[in-house]
C-alpha cells in the first residue's frame, strides 16, 4: 500500500524531518485526509478572538475584506507567509485598520487570530 511504502520511506529520512512526517501522518490518518483538522489551542483561541473582533468586517466583506474561510480570496494572502499577515494584523494594511480597530488587542493575540484565519482558509 503507497502509505505503508511511504512510512518505511519517512523513517529512513534524518530524525528530524521524520518526526514532522510522522506527525503528517498521524493528521492524515486521523482525519481520513478530508474533512475536521485538529485545531491547536492557538487557532482556538484565535478563533474566539476573531469572531469577537474581527468578524464584523471578515465575515461581511466590509470594505473588501476578504471573507474568513474563503479558500479563493485567502490563497495569494497566505503565499506572502504568515509573518507578513500578523505585521498587517499589528500595523494595518491598506483598508485593513491596525489591530482591526482594537488596540487592547496584544502581538500574542493577533497572531492567534491570523493562525486560525489561515487555518480555516487552507483546505487540505
Ligand atoms: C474595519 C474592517 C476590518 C476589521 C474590523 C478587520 N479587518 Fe482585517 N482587513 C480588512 C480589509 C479591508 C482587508 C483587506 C486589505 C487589503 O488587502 O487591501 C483586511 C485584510 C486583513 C488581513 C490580510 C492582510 C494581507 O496582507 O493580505 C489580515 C491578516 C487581517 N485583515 C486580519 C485582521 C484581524 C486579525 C482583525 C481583528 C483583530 C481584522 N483583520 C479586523 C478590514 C478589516
Amino acid at each position: 500500500m503507497a502509505v505503508k511504502t511511504g512510512m518505511r520511506a519517512a523513517f529512513e529520512r534524518p530524525a528530524r524531518d521524520v518526526r514532522g512526517l510522522a506527525v503528517a501522518f498521524f493528521l492524515l490518518v486521523s482525519t481520513g485526509g478530508h474533512g475536521q483538522r485538529v485545531m491547536s489551542e492557538q487557532v482556538k483561541a484565535g478563533e474566539v478572538l476573531f469572531w469577537e473582533r474581527c468578524a464584523a468586517c471578515h465575515e461581511s466583506g466590509l470594505r473588501n475584506a476578504p471573507l474568513i474561510g474563503n479558500r479563493k480570496m485567502w490563497a495569494s494572502r497566505i503565499a506572502k507567509g504568515e509573518a507578513v499577515l500578523l505585521e498587517h494584523a499589528i500595523h494595518g494594511f491598506n483598508r485593513m485598520p491596525p489591530r482591526g480597530g482594537h488596540p487592547d488587542l496584544g502581538d500574542e493575540d493577533l497572531h492567534n487570530i491570523v493562525r486560525y484565519m489561515i487555518f480555516v482558509a487552507e483546505d487540505l
